[in-house]
């Protein structure tokens, strides 16, 4: 019950006719953070959810929130993205500049210290592009799925990566917490925990489960 909090459930793939049934099952087994999914239709090809939603279920008081911004310009959305249900806004490293990057994170840690600012990427950009930040910044959220859907099967490569960062943050000491996202199972969430990953979003397996309780136990069991 305790290592459930490890996972964060991608709102993606819950059942919108019976949301409240889902969440309030999540609630139960020590979920405290749900992944919150704004696709734009441009970074990405689908569209989701936008701020009003984030806003209608922040009302709920029930989790917080980890906002993933797959929109172009992210400094232009940001701020619609930000209440107190929301522990961690993050945008992704393809849509920005090195300079207008290390502006964006100065700026959100100025609007409210408490936040959590991410940095995503995608599967085929290079881990080494983001160590600069590292420094400055709560989470690295590694895409191990092409961004913009879920259901789709995990990018081996990725194991590398997290393997890379994991060691590369311990080695100066950094704060900076992994995030793995896309393609996770009780397959691929023990290779992503083993290769250094601290946190993990799930989507279509945790929801398509019958029993939510078991497969969440199934994502954060060691062997
Ligand atoms: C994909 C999203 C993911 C997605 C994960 O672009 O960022 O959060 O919902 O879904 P699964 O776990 O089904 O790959
Ligand atoms: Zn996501």
């Amino acid at each position: 019950m305790k290592e459930n909090n490890k996972i964060l459930p991608s709102l993606l793939s819950a059942n919108f006719l019976n949301l409240t049934k889902d969440l309030d099952e999540l609630k139960k087994i020590g979920i405290d953070q749900i992944h919150y999914d704004v696709m734009d239709g441009n970074f990405v090809p689908n569209i989701s959810f936008g701020n009003g939603i984030l806003n209608q279920l922040s009302k709920g008081d029930h989790f917080k929130y980890d906002v993933h911004l797959m929109v172009n310009d992210p400094e232009k959305h940001i701020e619609n993205y930000i209440n107190d249900s929301v522990k961690g806004v993050t945008w992704h490293h393809e849509t920005l500049t090195y300079e207008e990057e290390h502006k964006l994170i100065k700026t959100v840690r100025q609007w409210n210290d408490d936040l959590d600012i991410g940095i995503s990427i995608k599967p085929k950009t290079n881990i080494e592009q983001i160590y600069e930040f590292l420094p400055n910044i709560d989470i690295i959220l590694i895409m191990s799925v092409e961004p913009g859907f879920g259901g789709q099967k995990f990018i081996e490569d990725s194991l590398k990566k997290i393997e890379r960062l994991r060691k590369y943050i311990d080695e100066r000491n950094l704060k900076t917490k992994i995030y793995v996202d896309g393609g996770i199972n009780d397959v691929t969430a023990s290779q992503c925990f083993k290769a250094g990953a601290d946190y993990l979003v799930a989507g279509s397996y945790l929801f398509g489960s019958k029993d939510r309780k078991v497969a969440v136990e199934k994502l954060v069991k060691n062997d």
